[in-house]
């Protein structure tokens, strides 16, 4: 059944993102290895990225991390800017099937038709978030949509077990 195909391809990469989680030895490194298998593994992921928060930062701001694809312009970028600024102040995922027609676009690249943006949670508070561009039109579908947040909710989870962890030292430590 024809239907059937893109949903075990993405089957497949929820596996191979399970194995990076277990292989990984930092929300640092799973960072890294999620953009470099996103951008890989999917042909309309053409440029993948994170943009963490800057801790203290006021007004807050988000800054590019480990990212796949074009360089950009857009290495810092406040709350009430572009389509990153509204995930995270919003806290929900953002999809934009035709960035030419949201004027909050920040543009990266010419060739960017579609963009998905999913915020990255710690504790229930937004730290960052996982940014996907597409040189296709409405790239990103229901299930696509599953896959990122299921990878940004996997980084959110290690980032929480890391700031667990160094609570936890510091008690011990006082
Ligand atoms: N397009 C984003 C900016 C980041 S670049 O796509 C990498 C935005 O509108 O916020």
């Amino acid at each position: 059944m024809a239907t059937s195909k893109p949903a075990k391809k993405l089957e497949g990469l929820h596996q191979a993102i399970d194995q990076l989680n277990q292989q990984a030895g930092s929300a640092d490194a799973l960072m890294q290895a999620v953009t470099v298998l996103l951008n890989e593994r999917m042909l309309k992921y053409n440029w993948v990225g994170f943009y963490m928060l800057e801790p203290g930062a006021k007004p807050p701001v988000l800054v590019l991390g480990h990212y796949r694809g074009a360089m950009t312009p857009h290495t810092r970028i406040p709350l009430n800017q572009g389509i990153c600024g509204a995930a995270a102040s919003s806290g929900k995922t953002v999809v934009v099937d035709d960035v030419s027609k949201d004027r909050r676009y920040l543009a990266c690249s010419l060739e960017t038709k579609s963009e998905i943006v999913v915020p990255v949670f710690v504790d229930g508070q937004v730290v960052g978030e996982l940014d996907i561009d597409s040189h296709f039109p409405a790239a990103f579908m229901l299930e696509d949509r599953e896959l990122i947040e299921y990878c940004a909710q996997l980084v959110g989870k290690r980032l929480e077990a890391e700031q667990a962890s160094r609570a936890s030292g510091a008690r011990g430590r006082a």
